[in-house]
């Protein structure tokens, strides 16, 4: 039996959105989490890539919790089967791999159950087993994996699906260099505490970007779109949660003819986005992969 979750780009918006500005994030559902269920002697969760991570029901890890919480909530015991992980998400690089592992547990439990639950409440789940590793994540991250659609997404605010936009496409690339997102945030915060007028005030201007980006994507109005990223990457910058390698990757896809480009996600290393033209796409790719990215994927993003 097999289940399996997307992995998700954040358009505009990152960090911001702990404080309460919204923020725009799309699957990326061509690079996925799978999880596979096998008979067992007792409840397990291996990982194919990595033939030593073993949780029991022992384990104090959101994993297990979230199996627990699962179970409760379709009034069933936890089963005896290993539940096998395999991702081709990169790990701590600002595209969701928590999440979206959570997610695709989550489905394979409940497929083994031949249960379901109404997704509000898987999404409740999955930002639960969140909190472990991000403190107080905003829920963007799990909000667009579990739904798997582009949302306009605000804290406390119902989730906003974007039916109405058009196509663009996007060139992903990561810098190869893990970065916990729970420091960057924690980082975000220090600043926030230290000068609340200047930090509310980048807010602001990334909550109007992000309004502005959306209007672009309504309108297809891609050259925009791209100097709302690179407007939103020096806001970033001055967060302090970009990263020389990160700057790298965003001049060299600039210098290469893309509309636009930014960090993505936690930062301080992770991914960025360069918004291209179709036509583009694959001589932005390479430049970046020039340039020292180890990892890239080109999607074109559609309702
Ligand atoms: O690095 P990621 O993919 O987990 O993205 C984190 C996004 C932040 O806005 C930095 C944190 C959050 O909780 O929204």
């Amino acid at each position: 039996m097999n289940a399996s979750a997307c992995a998700k780009i954040i358009l505009v918006g990152e960090h911001a959105v702990v404080y309460g500005v919204p923020a725009i994030a799309v699957p990326l559902s061509s690079v996925r989490a799978y999880v596979t269920v096998h008979l067992a002697t007792a409840f397990a969760i291996t990982a194919e890539a990595n033939a030593g991570f073993l949780l029991t029901l022992q384990d104090d890890h959101p994993f297990v919790q979230l199996a627990c919480g699962l179970a409760s909530a379709v009034n069933a015991p936890v089963p005896p089967v290993e539940l096998r992980i395999q991702s081709d998400i990169p790990v701590a690089s600002g595209l969701g791999s928590g999440a979206a592992i959570a997610t695709a547990l989550a489905r394979a439990l409940l497929n083994h159950w031949q249960a379901s639950l109404p997704q509000e409440a898987l999404n409740a789940l999955i930002y639960q087993s969140e909190t472990y590793y991000h403190g107080t994540p905003s829920g963007v991250d799990n909000t667009v994996i579990v739904y798997e659609k582009p949302v306009y997404f605000r804290r406390g605010h119902p989730i906003r699906i974007l039916t109405n936009f058009r196509p663009f496409t996007l060139v992903v690339a990561n810098t190869g260099i893990a970065a916990p997102t729970r420091e960057a945030v924690s980082d975000v915060r220090r600043l926030y505490e230290a000068d609340r007028e200047r930090l509310t005030r980048t807010f602001e201007q990334i909550a109007a970007l992000v309004d502005q980006s959306l209007a672009a994507l309504q309108t297809g109005d891609a050259p925009t779109l791209g100097r709302l990223f690179n407007r939103n990457h020096e806001l970033l910058r001055e967060l302090t949660v970009s990263c020389p390698e990160l700057d790298q990757l965003v001049a060299r896809a600039l210098a290469t003819g893309a509309l636009g480009a930014k960090l993505s996600g936690g930062g301080r290393g992770g991914n960025m986005i360069a918004l291209t033209s179709p036509d583009r796409a694959l001589a932005v790719e390479a430049a970046l992969r020039d340039a020292g990215a180890v990892w890239t994927n080109v999607v074109e993003v559609k309702p």
